[in-house]
């Protein structure tokens, strides 16, 4: 048998709303200490969304920012997989309208994957196959994880809501992450700790027992893949977690650190805080900055680590671990390329969180109740009051006749005009392309 090649992800970028609300606000209205979503959740903001963006905006802005930004030929996708648990229809996936959106060509595979937030975790492992196995005559896989994480109003899961988008393109010799290409660490059990009847915009969640879900999958996941690789605690650089919020990151990294300290039975090793700062702090600014992305939290501590730390990490291994409630979890670990440092500061997370919004208590219940009125059929017939920002790839525009609008927006057509993916006469032009999408 051939060896395998090295597979990995080769770009990365991200897309969040353009507004967020400090936790602080939140606290203030829901009559709470502060100091409980600050410290205790590890929240400082949480990116809301606006009421004309919606999953498939968010990954249009994505997918968008990671194929102009890297100049990626269109032509060399072969499979696109959404990883999504807030999809906005139950047949027609995300991922078609963005193969429209892209002007992808007819040949590409497109399909949405769902488990909680393990779907994007999903997605990247089968495209990881894929790519090994040349399925796709050595073209590249695009995986996108995008959600809206949206809560009551008032409950215990309320500061922990977020929303964004992160795309990934996964390819053979990549430049940013290269899979440890070891036995599969997946733990799977039937559990009823977070889910979302269809009939439901908010999720239902009984939060202790998710935490207690979440720490039962990372020891299993954990244990087993350092039985399996021949890993240990000394070959992870930096740990990095699903970040449903910081502090679950924090719990999660307390569980690995106390297994290992009890495997060292006493021999020397760094105290607690200094082993949490060195190795999994450094992945978690952004996501204190946007909340829980769901599908692309893990994936949102990876970008921000290769955005922060790029030339410090090149070279060196990393422990991912991915969780998705209901449940499905996997640990696995990747080299980050020798080059990473071209990634310092060039992702554009924080360029895209420092140009963010604040909207105040009033402002975030409009937003949210806008977003339910844009969501009911014949929507965009009766009108809304709110004008899109036209620095986003796509709006929403609301329901006609049951099929929801979308149009391009500023971002399409400057990152287009400056950097072009593919030569015009080679694909649909960006018209011809939103004609598909509109009813
Ligand atoms: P709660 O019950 O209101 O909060 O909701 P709490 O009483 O447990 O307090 C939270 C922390 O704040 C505690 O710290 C308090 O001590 C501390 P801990 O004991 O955990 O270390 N605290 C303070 N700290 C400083 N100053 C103060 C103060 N007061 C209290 N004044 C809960 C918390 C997480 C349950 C809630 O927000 C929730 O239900 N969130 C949603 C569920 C969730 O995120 N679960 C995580 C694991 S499951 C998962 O990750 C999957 C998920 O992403 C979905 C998917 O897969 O699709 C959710």
């Amino acid at each position: 048998m051939l060896p395998r090649p090295a597979i990995g992800i080769e770009a990365i970028a991200a897309a969040f709303p353009n507004q967020y609300i400090d936790l602080g606000t939140l606290a203030e209205a829901n009559n709470v200490d502060p100091g409980k979503y600050y410290v205790g959740l590890g929240v400082n903001r949480m990116a809301v969304p606006a009421p004309h963006e919606d999953s498939v905006t968010l990954a249009a802005g994505a997918a968008f920012q990671l194929i102009h930004n890297n100049n990626v030929d269109i032509n060399d996708i072969g499979t696109l997989i959404v990883g999504t648990e807030t999809s906005v229809d139950a047949a027609k996936p995300i991922a078609v309208y963005l193969h429209g959106l892209l002007g992808l060509s007819p040949s590409c595979r497109t399909f949405d994957t769902k488990h909680a937030c393990y779907g994007g975790t999903a997605a990247l492992k089968l495209v990881a196959d894929w790519v090994a196995a040349r399925s796709g005559s050595g073209k590249k896989a695009l995986v996108v994880t995008t959600d809206i994480a949206r809560y009551e109003v008032e409950s215990p899961g309320e500061p922990t809501q977020g929303a964004g988008a992160v795309a990934m393109l996964v390819a053979e010799n990549p430049s940013l992450l290269t899979f440890d290409d070891f036995p599969e660490a997946v733990y799977t059990q039937n559990v009823m700790d977070f889910w979302r009847p269809h009939y439901l915009n908010t999720a239902v969640v009984l939060g202790h027992t998710s935490i207690e879900c979440y720490l039962e999958a990372l020891e299993q996941t954990y244990s087993q893949y350092q039985e399996l690789s021949g890993l240990k605690w000394d070959d992870y650089r930096h740990l990095l977690f699903h970040v449903p919020f910081p502090k679950m990151a924090y719990k999660g990294f307390k569980l690995l650190y106390d297994l290992e300290a009890k495997h060292r039975n006493g021999n020397p090793f760094p105290s607690f805080e200094e082993a949490f700062a060195h190795s999994a702090e450094p992945a978690l600014w952004a996501n204190r900055q946007v909340g829980n992305i769901y599908s692309g939290s893990l994936y949102l501590a990876l970008a921000s680590l290769l955005e922060r730390r790029g030339p410090e990490v090149a070279g060196t291994r990393i422990g991912l671990f991915s969780y998705g409630s209901g449940s499905c979890a996997e640990f696995f670990s990747g080299r980050i390329g020798p080059d990473a440092s071209a990634w310092a500061g060039k992702i554009g997370v924080g360029e895209a969180l420092n140009n963010r919004r604040e909207l105040n208590y009033e402002q975030y219940l409009q937003f949210r109740e806008e977003a339910d009125l844009l969501n009911q059929e014949d929507s965009y017939l009766n009108g809304s009051g709110f004008k899109p920002a036209d620095d986003r790839a796509l709006s929403f525009h609301g329901i006609r006749h049951h099929e929801r609008v979308y149009k391009p927006g500023g971002l399409v057509k400057h990152l287009e005009a400056s950097h072009p993916a593919t030569k015009e006469e080679e694909r649909p032009g960006l018209d011809k392309r939103f004609d598909d999408l509109r009813p």
